[in-house]
C-alpha cells in the first residue's frame, strides 16, 4: 500500500490539519516531513477544539502512530509543551516518534530569527520568530544538533561549545542583547532528552518497515507551496520545501511510494507574514472575511460577486503562471472571472448536490482552472462538516467529478 501525501495549495491555514484528521482515520502510521512550530494546525472533534504545532493530526487517533520525520526542525519545549497537554486531554501520545536526525530548534535560533528580522526593517520577512531559517541554515551548514544528540551529554558539549561562540558574534553583530553560553544549555538539553527519549527513533525505518507491511502511510504537509523556498515568493518564503516531494523528502519516502498527492486550497487565498501578494482585498469585504473564524467555502456565503483571479497582468502583459519572482508579483494585477454568490449558511450541506447552485459553479469553475477533480469540500471547522464527492481518495477508484 502506497502513501498519501496531504499538501498545502496556498500560504499555509489551508485547513491541512482538518483534511489530514478527516483523512487518517484508515491509515496507521501518519508522518510530518518538514517545517516546525511555524504550523499551526487545527482540528475541531466535536466541541473539542485541538491545536497542534508539531506532532501530526493523525495523534488524534488511538491506532495511528504519529511521526515526526527527519526534514522537520523541532523545538523540544513546544514538543514537551504539546505532548503534556494532549496528554491531559486524555489523547493516548506513547505512540508519538520523532526522527533522531531531525534538527533542534535551540533558542539562540529564536533570538537570531527576531533579531535579523528586526534588522531588515520594511524588508522583514514576517517570519513566525521560531527560529526556523536559522535552525535550517545550521542543518545545511552542519553545524546543527539533532534530536539524538539530545541524549548525549559529551556530544553536546562539543557542538554547544564550538557552535556558540560564532551564535554570539552573529547575535552581538544584530545589536541582540541575548549572550547564550553552553553550560546551562547542555543541561537543559539533557533535560529535554531524558523527557522525550522514549519517542526518539530512526523513523525512515519506521516508515518503510509501514510501507513494506502494506500499512498505509500518510504525508502531512505544513505551510503551502507558495511559500516554498524553491517555487514560493522568494524571498518571503518559508526556509523548507513546502511542496509535496519536499514533504516525502523529510518524512523518508521515496517518489514512487506516493501515489496520491491531494492538495488542499480554500475558498479564498489568505496570507500572513509580509511579501507581495495581489489579490489581497483592502475593503470590507476583506476584512469581513478575516474577522471570521474558520476559512473554507462556507466564509464566503453573503459574498457577491465573488472574484476568482484567473491571470495577472504584468507590465501590460497577460500572465497565466503564478510568478514566483517577488518583484514581479509586486507589479502583478490580478485578472477576475466574476461569479454570483449565495446567501443561505451551507454549514449543513453534506452532499455537492444540496449546495446553492452559484456555490456548485463556483467550485466547477476552481476545479476547470485548477485541471484537477476536487474531491473534498469543507463546510466548516468540525470533523463531519465536509462534503465527499463521488470518488474518494485513498479508495483507488476511478476518478469521476460530479
Ligand atoms: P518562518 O517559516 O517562520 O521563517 O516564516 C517565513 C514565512 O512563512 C512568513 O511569511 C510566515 O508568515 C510564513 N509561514 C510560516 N509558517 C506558516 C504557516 O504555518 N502558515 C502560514 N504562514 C506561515
Amino acid at each position: 500500500m502506497p502513501a498519501t501525501v496531504i499538501v498545502g495549495l496556498q500560504w499555509g491555514d489551508e485547513g491541512k490539519g482538518k483534511a489530514t484528521d478527516f483523512l487518517a482515520e484508515p491509515v496507521t502510521l501518519v508522518v510530518r516531513g518538514h517545517g516546525g512550530d511555524n504550523a499551526g494546525h487545527t482540528i475541531v472533534v466535536g466541541d473539542e477544539t485541538f491545536k497542534l504545532h508539531l506532532i501530526p493530526a493523525g495523534v488524534l487517533y488511538p491506532h495511528i502512530t504519529a511521526v515526526i520525520g527527519s526534514g522537520v526542525v523541532v523545538n523540544p519545549e513546544t514538543l514537551i509543551a504539546e505532548l503534556d497537554m494532549l496528554a491531559e486531554r486524555g489523547i493516548d501520545t506513547t505512540k508519538v516518534r520523532a526522527s533522531g536526525a531531525a534538527h533542534v530548534i535551540l533558542p539562540y535560533h529564536r533570538a537570531l530569527d527576531t533579531a535579523r528580522e528586526a534588522s531588515l526593517g520594511n524588508g522583514r520577512v514576517g517570519t513566525t520568530g521560531r527560529g526556523i531559517g536559522p535552525a535550517y541554515e545550521d542543518r545545511a551548514a552542519r553545524t546543527g544538533l539533532r534530536m539524538e544528540d539530545l541524549l548525549d551529554r559529551a556530544v553536546l558539549e562539543r557542538k554547544l561549545v564550538r557552535v556558540l561562540k560564532e551564535k554570539r558574534a552573529v547575535l552581538d553583530s544584530l545589536g541582540a542583547e541575548a549572550s547564550p553560553s553552553a553550560e546551562p544549555l547542555v543541561e537543559q538539553a539533557l533535560g529535554w532528552g531524558e523527557r522525550l527519549r522514549p519517542h526518539i527513533v530512526d523513523t525512515t525505518w519506521l516508515v518503510q518497515a509501514a510501507l513494506r507491511r502494506g500499512d498505509h502511510v500518510l504525508v502531512e504537509g505544513a505551510q503551502g507551496t507558495l511559500l516554498d523556498i524553491d517555487h514560493g515568493s522568494y524571498p518571503y518564503v518559508t526556509s523548507s520545501n513546502a511542496i509535496a516531494a519536499g514533504a516525502c523528502a523529510g518524512a523518508g519516502i521515496g517518489p514512487l511510494q506516493v501515489d496520491e498527492v491531494m492538495g488542499v486550497t480554500k475558498a479564498y487565498a489568505t496570507r500572513v507574514g509580509s511579501g507581495p501578494f495581489p489579490t489581497e482585498l483592502h475593503d470590507e469585504i476583506g476584512e469581513g472575511i478575516a474577522s471570521r473564524v474558520l476559512n473554507k467555502i462556507d466564509i464566503l456565503s453573503g459574498i457577491d460577486p465573488i472574484r476568482l483571479c484567473i491571470a495577472y497582468e504584468i507590465d501590460g502583459r497577460r500572465v497565466e503562471a503564478w510568478p514566483s519572482q517577488a518583484d514581479l508579483l509586486e507589479r502583478a494585477l490580478p485578472i477576475y472571472r466574476d461569479f454570483p454568490g449565495w446567501t443561505e449558511p451551507i454549514h449543513d450541506v453534506r452532499t455537492l448536490r444540496d449546495l446553492p447552485e452559484n456555490a456548485r459553479h463556483y467550485v466547477t469553475a476552481i476545479e476547470e482552472q485548477a485541471g484537477v477533480p476536487i474531491v473534498l469540500l469543507s463546510v466548516g471547522p468540525e470533523r463531519t462538516q465536509t462534503i465527499e464527492r463521488a470518488w474518494r481518495p485513498m479508495r483507488h477508484q476511478p476518478v469521476v467529478p460530479g
